[in-house]
C-alpha cells in the first residue's frame, strides 16, 4: 500500500508519568469523587458528634422500601408468596422487627434465631426452621409451636420421628434438597436430588406415621446474580414435587426456594461492578414464578411459595461511618489511610469492594489509597485500592451497603463493636450500644487459685466460679 504523501510523518505520542498512585484532575474538567454529607437524611458530622465513630447506621425507609419492592415483585407473579427474612443476615432486633412489621416471617437456622423471632412476637407457625444442625430441644420447641421444619439429613429425619412419637404428634416437614444447578454445589445441605437420596428420604417420610411430607426446600447459594440459576432450581423442584405427589401419598403444599438474591455490592476481582450484573427483584420473581405458573395445574393444589431473602433486604439499608485516623505511605508507594472500622466489624470486606464516599471533598489530587483498619493484623484491609481525594486524619468516610452479615459475623477483637443506630424521618435512635470492657469480660470467671494479692481487686474476683 502506498503511503499518503499528505499525511504528516508518524510521531509516537509523548507520555508524561505521574507519581505512582496519583491521578491528576484535568484543568477545567475537574474529576471529582462524589461526596456524601448525609446518611438517611442526617448530617454525618452530627451523627458522629452524637454517637461517635465508627458508627453503623440503618436507614429505616430504605429497609422498608427493599422489603416492599421484593414483596410486590413476587406477589405480582405469585400471590401466595411468603417472605421469610433470613435472620442470620442481620441479628439486630430493630431490623427484624421492621421487616416483621412489613409482614415477614422468620427464617432461622438455630435456637438462638428461633427465640429471637419468638421474642419479637413472631409465632412459631410463621417460622421456617432450616440449617444442618438443630438441637433436640429446638426440634421439640419447633414441633410444639408448629414451625415449618425443613429436614437436612437422615440423622435429623430419625430424630424428628423420635420426638414426634414421644410427643404424640404428626409433624408436617419439608425436605431440603441439593442439586446440580451451580458450581460448586451447596451439597453440605440436604438430600441430593440426582443420586436418588432425596427420593429415598421422601419415601421414608411418607412411610412414617409420625411425619407428613408437605414441602420441598432449596437454597441455591448466596449472592447469585443470575436469575437463571433459580429458574433451573425451581424447574427441578416442580418436577420432583409433582412426581412425589403422583408416586407417594402426599401433597406438596409449599415450595421454598431459599435466598441468595444478589445486591449491587461488587465482589473482589470481578470485571464489572455489582450494579451492572445484579438482577432486579422483578427478574428474580419472573425466573422463579414463571415456571411455577406454567406448572401450577400439575400440583394437587397450588403450592405456597416461600422465599428466604437476606442480603437483598438489608444490605443497602445500612452504612458504616468511619474516621481516617492516620495516613501513611506503603512500601510500594501506595498511600494507606488507617480508618477506625476494621474487618472485625466489617467482615464483608473479605469478599466485597464496598462503595465508599468521602463526607467532604476538599479538592486536591485524587489518589489511590489502601484502606486499612485499626487492628494489629496486616490483613486488616477494608479496601485494597480505592481512588479518593487527598485524605488527612480526621476526615470522615461513608462505607455503603453494609447491612448484610456485618453485624451477625462481627467479632470483638482488639476493638469492640461500636454503636448501631436507626435513622428515619423523625430522628436517630440507638439500637445497640457500643460494647464496654465490662460487656466483654462479664462471662469470664477467675478460678479461686488465681485470686491473690494482685488479682483480689479484679472485677472478676467477686464473681462465682461455677
Ligand atoms: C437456608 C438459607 N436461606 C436464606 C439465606 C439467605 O441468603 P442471602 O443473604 O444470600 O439472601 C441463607 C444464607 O446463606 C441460607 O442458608
Amino acid at each position: 500500500m502506498s503511503e499518503d504523501q499528505n499525511q504528516p510523518p508518524y510521531a509516537s505520542p509523548e507520555l508524561y508519568g505521574l507519581p505512582s498512585g496519583v491521578t491528576e484532575r484535568a484543568p477545567g474538567a475537574e474529576r471529582r469523587i462524589e461526596a456524601q454529607a448525609k446518611v438517611a437524611g442526617h448530617a454525618v458530622t452530627e451523627l458522629v458528634e452524637r454517637f461517635g465513630s465508627p458508627l453503623y447506621v440503618i436507614d429505616e425507609e430504605s429497609l422498608r422500601g427493599a422489603y416492599r419492592r421484593l414483596s410486590s415483585a413476587f406477589r405480582e407473579e405469585w400471590p401466595d408468596t411468603i417472605i421469610g427474612s433470613s435472620v442470620k443476615t442481620n441479628y439486630l432486633s430493630a431490623v427484624q422487627a421492621i421487616l416483621r412489621s412489613e409482614g415477614a416471617w422468620g427464617e432461622v437456622v438455630s435456637g438462638f434465631e428461633y427465640r429471637l423471632c419468638r421474642d419479637l412476637g413472631i409465632p412459631g407457625n410463621e417460622i421456617l426452621f432450616n440449617g444442618p444442625w438443630k438441637t433436640d430441644d429446638d426440634i421439640r420447641l419447633a414441633i410444639e409451636e408448629g414451625a415449618t421444619i425443613n429436614l437436612d439429613g437422615d440423622d435429623e429425619l430419625e430424630r424428628v420421628i423420635r420426638h414426634a412419637r414421644d410427643m404424640g404428634r404428626v409433624v408436617p416437614v419439608g425436605l431440603r434438597l441439593n442439586m446440580q444447578v451451580n458450581y460448586p454445589p451447596w451439597d453440605k445441605f440436604g438430600f441430593k436430588l440426582e443420586s436418588g437420596h432425596a427420593l429415598e428420604a421422601a419415601r421414608l417420610v411418607t412411610a412414617a406415621p409420625e411425619l407428613e411430607l408437605c414441602g420441598l426446600h432449596m437454597h441455591v447459594g448466596t449472592y447469585i446474580p443470575d436469575p437463571g440459576f433459580y429458574g433451573r432450581a425451581v424447574e427441578s423442584l416442580i418436577a420432583f414435587g409433582t412426581r412425589l405427589e403422583r408416586e407417594l401419598d402426599c401433597t406438596i403444599a409449599h415450595l421454598d426456594i431459599g435466598g441468595g438474591y444478589a445486591t449491587r455490592n461488587t465482589l473482589h476481582d470481578t470485571m464489572l461492578p455489582g450494579e451492572a450484573i445484579t438482577a432486579t427483584a422483578e427478574e428474580y420473581a419472573a425466573a422463579i414464578c414463571g415456571p411455577l405458573r406454567r406448572a401450577a395445574r400439575q400440583f394437587k393444589k397450588k403450592p405456597r411459595l416461600f422465599i428466604e431473602p437476606g442480603r437483598i433486604l438489608v444490605d443497602e439499608a445500612a452504612s458504616m461511618i468511619t474516621t481516617v485516623r492516620a495516613v501513611k505511605r506503603m512500601a510500594g508507594q501506595q498511600k494507606a489511610a488507617l480508618i477506625d472500622c476494621g474487618v472485625h466489624i466489617l467482615p464483608t470486606s473479605w469478599w466485597y469492594d464496598h462503595e465508599l464516599r468521602p463526607v467532604e471533598d476538599k479538592g486536591g489530587a485524587i489518589e489511590d489509597y489502601r484502606l486499612v483498619g485499626p487492628l494489629c493484623m496486616q490483613i486488616d484491609v477494608v479496601r485494597k485500592s480505592v481512588e479518593l481525594p487527598a485524605l488527612t486524619a480526621g476526615d470522615l468516610l461513608v462505607i455503603q451497603d453494609v447491612g448484610a452479615y456485618n453485624f451477625s459475623q462481627s467479632m470483638q477483637f482488639i476493638y469492640m463493636r461500636p454503636n448501631y443506630v436507626l435513622a428515619n424521618a423523625s430522628g436517630v435512635e440507638l439500637i445497640r450500644e457500643a460494647e464496654s470492657d465490662e460487656y466483654v469480660r462479664t462471662p469470664e470467671r477467675l478460678p479461686a487459685h488465681l485470686i491473690n494479692d494482685e488479682t483480689s481487686g479484679s472485677f472478676l474476683a467477686g464473681r462465682d466460679a461455677r
